[in-house]
């Protein structure tokens, strides 16, 4: 039940070597860690989860039934938000917050461009203009600055996107968004249960916009997704939304879409939120023993770390590093090749895909977005990885850079592959 990676240790044993000297056949036997094992996280609970489907089979409820109304209110509830509104999919989610805020052809959407594709796709198919803006570099989330800079007359929301599983800075996008009258919308798909202060993903803007996609930190066994808002008009418009707009039946107010919730999917999620919390401890002390295991083996020197911010509750859906000087593929091979499990999010910056060309952005228009596109790599971090699985992990990119497992004294072998500007940044640091 583990989510496949895409490059297999066979398609990477074909594909030739780029620039690195480690080679590939340099890779001891491998120690398999997948990127994610669903196995892990429902197993304990099988027996729960057969008994909530075979319910719901009973039932002949299958879509809407009343698991969906109680997941509604658990999920705001657990978001310190007023109401729920359960739909098909994070990505249908973020479509019907913008449709309820009646976006429209001619509106300005701003948001980032280091982001999945649903954030920026919702806003064109209702025919409006993403404004695509740059990160800040050390979270990776969209940077307030330049959204101000980025408004218009014509603006009318701002997405920021809880990358990641760490909020965005939204104390000033949502001082931002009341100084010019626009909308915020949270696109929390990845940030169940983070915080900023005391304060939840989900409750700090006008909408939340939750997925329920396997691999999120609540995962269905299918897609499902949730928006959450304090605004009752808002959940009340998002209800008529994503049943055809149709109230009462047959009789429609509105052109909405079909976005259902299955039953199935509800009661699944049922089961598994009262265990959220713990495996949010989990994911959390996962990414604090991976950073200490790197900063022992002398890795923080080739790798930059990702960071939590002060005050901040990250939530960890994904333990992403930064692989410099162009040794984030040939890494990623060599992991491959280990049986390790690792994937890129996101390679392609939304500004720079094809189907988006219309909007006329080029390379170098959102550089730190671009550097992190070529940087980024996310290891496992899903609750129940072992922490021998995080040393193997560690050890084998220890041995790719450095030809040599971790050390677990603090002065670590050299980088081998280091000269110039690497080997400057090495001698200053150990300096
Ligand atoms: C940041 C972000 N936004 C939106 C979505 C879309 O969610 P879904 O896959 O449930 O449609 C995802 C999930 O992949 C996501 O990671």
């Amino acid at each position: 039940m583990e989510i496949k990676e895409e490059m297999t240790a066979e398609t990477a044993m074909k594909t030739p070597q780029t620039s690195t000297e480690t080679r590939i056949d340099h890779v001891a036997a491998p120690t398999r860690v997948p990127l994610l094992d669903m196995e892990r996280e429902l197993g304990p609970l099988m027996a729960d989860l057969v008994e909530a489907t075979a319910r719901v089979l009973a039932s002949g409820r299958y879509v809407f039934g009343p698991e969906c109304g109680e997941l509604e209110s658990s999920i705001a509830q657990y978001c310190g938000a007023e109401f729920g509104v359960a739909c098909a999919s994070g990505s249908d989610a973020l479509l019907l917050a913008l449709m309820a805020l009646d976006i429209k052809p001619g509106d300005e959407v701003i948001v980032p461009s280091f982001t999945f594709f649903a954030t920026a796709s919702a806003v064109t198919r209702l025919g409006a203009t993403p404004v695509f803006v740059d990160i800040d570099p050390a979270t990776f989330n969209i940077d307030p600055h330049l959204v101000e800079v980025s408004l218009t007359a014509r603006t009318k929301a701002i997405i920021p996107v809880h990358l990641f599983g760490q909020c965005a800075d939204m104390d000033s996008i949502t001082q931002l968004a009341r100084q010019h009258g626009i909308f915020v919308i949270e696109d929390a798909a990845q940030a169940i249960g983070a915080r900023t202060g005391d304060r939840s993903a989900g409750s700090l803007g006008d909408l939340g916009c939750f997925s329920f996609y396997p691999t999120k930190n609540l995962g269905g066994c299918g897609d499902g997704g949730m928006i959450t808002t304090s605004n009752e008009a808002l959940a009340s418009r998002l209800r008529l939304l994503r049943g055809h707009g149709m109230h009462p039946r047959y009789f429609h107010q509105a052109v909405g879409i079909n976005s259902r919730l299955d039953t199935i999917q509800a009661a699944i999620l049922q089961v598994k939120l009262p265990h959220l919390p713990a495996w949010t401890r989990e994911r959390q002390s996962n990414a604090a023993r991976y950073d200490q295991m790197f900063r022992v083996a002398g890795l923080d020197q080739v790798l930059t770390l990702p960071m939590a911010r002060d005050g901040y509750h990250h939530v960890w859906n994904q333990y992403t590093v930064r692989v410099a000087d162009q040794q984030r593929d040939a890494l990623r091979l060599y992991l491959s090749a280990a049986e390790i499990g690792t994937e890129i999010y996101y390679p392609v910056p939304l500004h720079r895909q094809e189907c988006f060309s219309y909007l006329g952005y080029n390379d170098g228009d959102l550089p730190d977005t671009e550097r992190a596109a070529g940087e980024v790599m996310s290891l496992p971090i899903f609750p129940g990885l072992t922490e021998k699985e995080q040393q193997t992990v560690v050890d084998r990119i220890a041995r790719f850079f450095f030809g040599a497992e971790a050390t677990t004294s603090s002065s670590p072998a050299r980088p081998k592959y280091l000269t110039g500007k690497g080997a400057a940044r090495e001698n200053t640091a150990t300096s």
